[in-house]
């Protein structure tokens, strides 16, 4: 039931991407450690991202280490905003309550401080909240693996806050966070008292060897 569910909804999305381009309109798309005057475009989604220096007051600015970038890395990944001091760190986003929404954060680490940090046998674990809930633990095993937490909530209030946790010996932190307006009605089992987070999501019939993402999906998905 649910399968069918979620692919008509796929078919449907797609059949309506050549009628006219969705638009972004109430996307926040944040690319962390970016300084504010220089918010862009991004080249492949053209998805406007600004600085994460509207929306937090704590923390330091890095960049990956240079071994790390490529052309194929998402600019979003190549910065990030760190957090050495707080054993709690917020990211205040102005929603609008009662809307429903998809929140993502990424995380690339880089060996942005330059101490090739992460490896399975000392992985960099931290915890990521959704306002007082728990939302997933960060492990990161590798400095290049990319690590995406998804969630989908009812918003409660006119803000909402993304927050990370230090819950150890590694500084928590964070390469981008971005939130998507959902129509209400989908992702019913999202309501006012439970979220939803990302498990998985699988492309049934891919045509390509590209990810999907917006404009192909209007609520950005991936
Ligand atoms: C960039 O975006 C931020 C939002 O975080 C905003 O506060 C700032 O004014 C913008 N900067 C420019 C130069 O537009
Ligand atoms: C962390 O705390 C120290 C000591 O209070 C302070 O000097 C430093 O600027 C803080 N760093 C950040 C990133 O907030
Ligand atoms: C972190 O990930 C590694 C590799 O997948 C796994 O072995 C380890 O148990 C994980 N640690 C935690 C606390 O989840
Ligand atoms: C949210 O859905 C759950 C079951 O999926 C239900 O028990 C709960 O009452 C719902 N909450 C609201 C506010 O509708």
């Amino acid at each position: 039931m649910a399968f069918w569910f979620f692919l008509l909804l796929a078919i449907a999305s797609l059949s309506t991407v050549h009628a006219q381009l969705p638009t972004t309109d109430g996307y926040v798309s944040i690319d962390c450690g970016i300084s504010s005057n220089t918010n862009y475009t991004d080249e492949t989604t053209n998805i406007p991202y600004v600085s994460d220096d509207g929306f937090i007051d704590t923390g330091t600015d890095h960049t990956i280490a240079s071994n790390y970038v490529d052309s194929s890395l998402e600019k979003q990944l190549q910065t990030l905003r760190s957090f050495p001091n707080g054993s709690r760190n917020c990211y205040a986003l102005t929603v609008t309550p009662e809307q429903k929404y998809l929140v993502r954060a990424s995380f690339m680490y880089g060996s942005y401080d330059g101490l090739n940090g992460a490896s399975p046998s000392n992985p960099l674990l931290f915890d990521l909240h959704l306002g007082v809930n728990l939302w997933t633990t960060v492990n990161i095993t590798k400095a290049s693996d990319v690590h995406r937490a998804e969630a989908i909530f009812v918003a409660s209030a006119d803000s909402a806050s993304v927050c990370l946790v230090k819950t150890g010996s590694a500084t928590p932190f964070i390469s981008a966070l971005e939130l998507r307006p959902l129509k209400n009605t989908i992702y019913p089992y999202a309501n006012a008292t439970q979220n939803l987070v990302l498990f998985l999501r699988i492309n049934l019939a891919p045509t390509t060897n590209h990810l999907l993402r917006y404009p192909f999906d209007r609520y950005e998905r991936i």
